[in-house]
């Protein structure tokens, strides 16, 4: 094997080849001492060290990491650029929150300068948390989107974006019309999707900030571009829920409102999804939509604790997702850390293996990016992360008392954030380094 254009990674590895069975292991692949060969950007091979050894590899070619573990780089299924510096507002439930300090975050986005220099400063937040693609809210201004795809393929990042639509319930300098969404959306969509690595979602706000004619608007879209994606906010909190009968008094329920306007399907990621009928659980399911788990935004905006066990015996795809601002951290290891907290208050499980699945191939497939990212099958593009189990003394004390690798990865899970993220690799490029300035 000639490693002229190939680079090899030696370390411990993880990642996954389908949903886990922690009981038999089956799905998961994990090498205590591992290779990772890596070429022209894109997965070469991965085996262990021994294996490869066996098979001509010289083990003193490879960088060496022997207490770090690398797994693919995790994504973010629903996340807000603009929110970025509002993080941590404090006091307020969604309406009040979106009142008080979303809408006048996102009107500075009206500017190309800032929102340039935004889209940059969130993409390096996304990378120090060791999140390699993200599917993303821009904002209401067309040049946010603009800005922000710019951005990402300066970058050369795997990443899903739209332009907020909205024309109405929000401050009149962030409305849109039914008609700029309209020629802003095919603007955006002739030059950016599936421009490199970069793809489109329409981005309806929420019912609330969109009328009739403007969701009329993104079914004509879905409909002439039937390969974006569509991603939402659906039934996250009940003030939310009782505007949305008020608003659309036809519609059964809040899922009815989207299904009226053919939005459902397996492009379509809503999130939070909190405070559903069955009968919407059942329609989501049929219709393969997809919903966003966002744990750290439902406990930080008080808005309920998602029955993730419920809309996986419907068949619903569950995601997992940061949802910054509203959610209080980048870090993925923080969200999986909240989202087991979520679940346990509901006597529900989240199995370590299962929760770095969410954050990786299951997103992946989530958001139908599997063909190309989410784990380190041969052909796949090298987006991986090199994490540091030891970030802090008591992090050492407990991986050195844990008896299984599990048990190690179930306390990163639980006590990690992006210090424990070393190194982020891009299409093989090494593009974040932790101490490194
Ligand atoms: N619903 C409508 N807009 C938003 C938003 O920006 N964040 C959250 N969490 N929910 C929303
Ligand atoms: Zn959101």
């Amino acid at each position: 094997m000639s490693l002229s254009e190939i680079t090899a990674y030696r370390a411990r590895i993880l990642h996954f080849t389908a949903m886990p069975d922690p009981h038999t292991g089956a799905g998961v692949e994990y090498f205590d001492d591992g290779v990772l060969l890596v070429e022209r950007g894109y997965i070469k091979a991965l085996g262990s060290a021994a294996d490869m050894a066996q098979q001509g590899l010289d083990l003193q070619q490879c960088q060496h990491f022997p207490l770090h573990l690398i797994m693919p780089g995790f994504i973010d299924s629903h996340i807000h650029y603009p929110q970025t510096r509002v993080i941590a507002s404090y006091g307020e439930q969604l309406l009040d929150w979106l009142n008080d300090y979303t809408f006048p975050a996102e009107m500075v986005f009206s500017n190309p300068d800032i929102a340039a220099q935004r889209a940059q400063e969130f993409l390096q937040l996304l990378l120090q948390n060791g999140t390699t693609s993200a599917m993303v809210y821009t904002s209401v201004f067309a040049q946010s989107a603009h800005a922000f795809f710019a951005a990402a393929e300066q970058l050369n990042l795997r990443m899903i974006a739209g332009k907020v639509m909205m024309d109405r319930n929000a401050p009149p300098p962030l409305l849109d019309t039914p008609a700029s969404s309209e020629t802003d959306c095919r603007a955006l969509i002739e030059a950016w999707h599936k421009h490199k690595r970069l793809q489109y979602a329409l981005t309806p706000r929420f019912a609330p900030t969109s009328s009739p004619e403007q969701l009329a608007v993104v079914r004509k879209l879905y409909r002439a571009y039937p390969d974006v994606y569509l991603q939402t906010h659906l039934s996250e909190n009940p003030q939310e829920i009782a505007w949305i009968k008020t608003l659309y008094p036809q519609s059964r329920d809040y899922v009815d409102v989207y299904d009226h306007y053919e939005l459902l399907g397996a492009r379509s990621v809503f999130g939070h999804g909190l405070h559903l009928s069955d009968r919407e659980v059942e329609r989501l399911a049929q219709s393969q939509s997809g919903i966003a788990f966002c744990p750290s935004s439902n406990l930080f905006l008080g808005s309920g604790l998602l029955d993730m066990a419920r809309l996986e015996r419907a068949g619903v795809a569950v995601s997992i997702a940061t949802d910054v601002g509203a959610g209080t951290s980048f870090s993925q290891l923080r969200t999986l850390a909240d989202a087991y907290k979520v679940l346990q208050l509901q006597g529900q499980n989240l199995h370590p293996l299962k929760a770095f699945y969410m954050a990786t191939l299951g997103n992946a497939r989530a958001l139908q990016l599997d063909n190309c990212i989410g784990n380190f099958e041969p052909g796949k593009e090298a987006d991986f992360i090199l994490l540091n189990l030891n970030a802090t003394p008591l992090q050492t004390l407990r991986q050195q008392s844990a008896t299984h690798w599990v048990e190690q990865v179930f306390a990163l899970m639980m006590l990690g954030d992006e210090h424990n993220i070393a190194r982020t690799y891009i299409m093989g490029e090494l593009v974040f380094q932790r101490g490194a300035h």
